[in-house]
This record gives C-alpha cells, structure tokens and sequence, in this order.
C-alpha cells in the first residue's frame, strides 16, 4: 500500500485497512526507533500551529526528527502574513513550495481542507477548531488496540465536552468505522452536535437510543449516561432485539473512558454557565464501581479538573501512554504520506466508500450556518465560495463541504423554470415534493422567502412558510 502523496484531513480519508497497516508500521517505530533516521532524509515538514499546543506540535516535530528530517515552523498567526490579511490558500501553496509535508491547526472548521486543496503536497491536520482532530483519534484508537487487542464490540463511554471536542467528534467516527459501542456522557449542555450523530447513524448504520430509553433502563448505570450509540455489527441476536440489546449493553463493562475537558475558549458567550451544574470528576471513587473494573481510562489532554491525579497511579490510566504513542503513531504517518513506507493492506485501500452525494451547483445565496466556519471566515477574500452537497430531500439537507454543519434551507427553486419564461421562475416550500422532484444540478435553495424574491423568483402556491402549514396540508401534499 502506498499512501504517497495524499492528505489527513478528517479520520474518514483512512479506510479501516488502511489504519490497521498504520498501526504495524507503528508497532515497527517503536521497536526500532534508532533504525528509522534515514527514512526522511533530506525531506523538510512545514509546521503550523495556529492555536494552543503541547503534545501535537511537538510530537509531530519529534517524529519528523526521528525520521532524520528536517522542521520549519510557525506558531503564531500574528508572526504570519495571515495577520496582513494574506488567505490560507495563498500561504498553503507558498508553504507547499519550502516543505514536502505541511501539518496545519487552525481555529476555523474546515481551514485544514483549504490548506490541502491549495498546498500541492500532503497535509495533516492538526486540529482544526471544533470539527476534527484525525492524528489524535489514530493514537486514541492505537492505545485501545495495544490494550484490548480489538475495537469491534468495545463499549467505549466518551466523557465531558462532546460538543466542542474535536478530538471526540474524529473518535466518533473511528469507533464507528471499526464496530464499537458508543456511549455518550456529556457534561451538561455539551451533547454531541446533531450533524455528527446523524452523519454517524446515515453513514454507519446501527442505531442511537436516548432519552426515556436511557432514563428508565441506564437508571443502575455509574455513567451520567446521556445517550449510546448501538454498533450495527453487534451480534445477529441482539441487533435484532432492540430493547434487550440496550439492557445488554448497559449491564456490561465500560471497556474505556474517554476524558475530555471544557473546551472553553469555544463556548459562545453565556455558554460557561452550564459549567455551574454538577457534573461528576472522574476519580478513584467512581472508578470503584465494578463496571470500572477493566476500563481504560483515557484523555486526549490537556486536563483541567475533570479528571482527579489520584488516578495517574491506578494501572487503568492510559492518558499519559498515550500521550507517548504520538511520536511513533505520527512517525508512522509522515512516512507513509511522504512515500517513504509502504505497508500491505487488508482492504482495497480506499476509505469506506462514502455515499456519492452530489453536490450543489447554483449558490446563489446560502452560506454556512457555522460561523467558525473556514467558508464563513475567509468571506472578505473572494476565491473561497461556501460549498455544499445534497445530502438528503426529506427534509432538504444541505452539508457544508469544510465543517460538515448542515442547513435545511427553508425555500427552493430550479434553474430550470417552465419553458424558460420569465413569468415562470417561481420558488417553492422545502418540504413540497418539489424538494424530491428537481434534479440536484438544477436546485436552487434560498435561506428566506425575501432572498428567493430579491433572486427574482416569486412564491408558487407551494411556497408556504413550512412554520405556517398545519400537518393536514403537509400530509395532503405526499401525494402531489
Ligand atoms: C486536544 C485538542 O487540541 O483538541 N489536545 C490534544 O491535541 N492532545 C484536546 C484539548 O485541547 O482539550
């Protein structure tokens, strides 16, 4: 296998072959670290670090100098031209011609797509705001695999801000990609963002339960159990047996706990106060219940006060091994973006196929509805347009092709109006059938009524606001 010339971006450019040949060449790393400086010689890494590190920043640094390469750097915007107002694309193709490899965290979502659609050699991101962090879920994943030998049927519980943390919404996915259980305990109001569990559930399959299912049958969980996520790959029996499946799951060990703290530098203004509610440490007196009794106990760090140092000596803490196998993990990684290993492969290499969504082709008004959005941020300069695929018609969905956000535009019209009369250019209700009717390459969307007529489109008598239609007309319109 070769993974030469190609980019990190989001955990779901690995296909799972792909990740487990990572992983031996891992193994091999840290074995023999001593035999691996000639791997990368006379190759240079551009590293970029826009915001706070420790662990990334210098383990990558570390493995490239392992490599026998060579590491040029930036840490702070303020010391780039992207503080005169330079774009990320024209730095990521001058950075692209000094290094043979560029690792890139940024506060904007989707700023480590930019960066690999413009730089012209392989990049890894780093952590890129609140959406994805990759590299960090490849050494989470590698220590769960250097402890328990597999992830498929795992029950791994993720623990505090799933709502900002980057490093879980990557691990999600991971997770998901290789069969484990998920469950989820966020701190109060830091629940995983609803795009991340619909993507899960729409691209992985298998199921979540939350709510009055949780409330009545986790009552005897230790965990502040919010909601889980059942893999599709549990046994035949189970998955076909919903409600006795989550009992199952819920009297079971927690195979790992994942950590994480407040991201608080993301909140939105207010936002810290849902930090005033009590939300269980994770110390030794909740480790002692027996549901704990094997459980890794992880954290991507760094920690606050979420997780007690009593546990630093308990033999279940892992955070700081796995802290350690960033260097190896990461070593693994450049040398296989920079061609320099090949690994064999179980699959077919490719990441598992992502549905084929088309994309969206007239943007005429819709942007991200995530202002940390890269496509939000870099509006002022003119070459980055904000990008979607269709992901589903029922509701319209739109997915931002940078963060992944969604938006269900609420009007819609097609490029294509009758007999090309101008008369003819009407707009429509997102949840009329036209919304199934016109081909993706014709749709247009409008994110309001007055931006449809501004377009110079006016109101068909589908074009009611979706708010206003009681259920008897949205009911009496399947049949349309
Ligand atoms: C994480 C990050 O930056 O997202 N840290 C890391 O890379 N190890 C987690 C965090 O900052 O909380």
């Amino acid at each position: 296998m070769s993974l030469a010339g190609r980019s990190l971006v989001t955990i779901e450019d690995l296909s799972n072959g792909e990740i487990e040949a990572l992983f031996s060449l891992t193994d091999e790393m840290a074995e023999s670290r001593e035999k691996q400086a000639g791997v990368c010689q006379n190759k240079i890494m551009a590293s970029l670090f826009f915001e706070p590190s420790t662990r990334t920043r210098l383990s990558f640094e570390a493995a490239m100098h392992r490599l026998g390469g060579n590491v040029i750097s930036a840490i702070n915007i303020g010391a780039t031209s992207l503080a005169k107002g330079e774009s990320l694309a024209d730095m990521a193709k001058v950075v692209g011609s000094y290094a043979d490899i560029i690792v890139i965290r940024h506060p904007w979502e989707g700023a480590a797509k930019v960066v690999a659609d413009y730089a012209g050699v392989p990049v890894i991101n780093a952590g890129d705001g609140g959406h994805q962090h990759p590299t960090q879920t490849l050494l989470d994943l590698y220590t769960i695999y250097e402890a328990k030998g597999s992830i498929r049927g795992q029950r791994i519980a993720l623990w505090g801000d799933l709502k900002y943390g980057r490093t879980v919404h990557s691990l999600i996915f991971a997770l998901a990609k290789f069969g484990a259980n998920i469950l989820l305990c966020p701190s109060p109001g830091l629940q995983v963002p609803e795009y991340v569990l619909k993507k899960l559930t729409a691209e992985y399959g298998g199921e979540i339960e939350s709510g009055k299912a949780i409330e009545d049958k986790g009552k005897g969980s230790p965990l502040p159990l919010d909601a889980i996520y059942m893999t599709p790959s549990r046994p035949h029996q189970l998955a076909m047996m919903p409600d006795i499946s989550l009992e199952v799951e819920l009297e079971k060990e927690v195979d790992a706990l994942y950590v994480t703290r407040p991201q608080k530098e993301r909140f939105a203004p207010g936002e810290d106060r849902a930090m005033e509610k009590k939300f269980p440490v994770v110390d030794k007196k909740l480790l002692e219940g027996k549901a704990f009794k094997r459980t890794l106990v992880m954290h991507p760090l760094p920690r606050v006060d979420e997780l007690a140092y009593e546990v630093d000596a308990d033999p279940r803490s892992m955070y700081f091994k796995q802290a350690a196998w960033g260097v190896p993990v990461r070593m693994a990684l450049i040398a296989l973006l920079l061609g320099a290993k090949k690994t064999d492969t179980k699959d077919n290499g490719s990441p598992k196929a992502k549905p084929d969504y088309p994309p969206y082709t007239h943007n005429l008004t819709l942007a991200c509805s995530n202002s940390a959005c890269v496509s939000i941020q870099e509006t002022e300069i003119k070459y980055l347009k904000p990008e979607f695929k269709i992901i589903d018609r029922k509701p319209l969905t739109l997915r931002c092709v940078y963060c992944e956000h969604e938006v269900q535009p609420p009007y819609i019209a097609s490029s294509q109006w009758h007999q090309g009369m101008l008369e003819n250019r009407k707009y429509h209700s997102a949840d009329s059938h036209w919304a199934r009717t016109i081909k993706p390459e014709n749709l247009i969307v409008f994110p309001s009524a007055s931006k449809a007529e501004d377009s110079g489109f006016k109101p068909s008598q589908y074009a009611t606001s979706p708010a206003r239609k009681t259920v008897e007309e949205r009911g009496g319109e399947e049949g349309v």
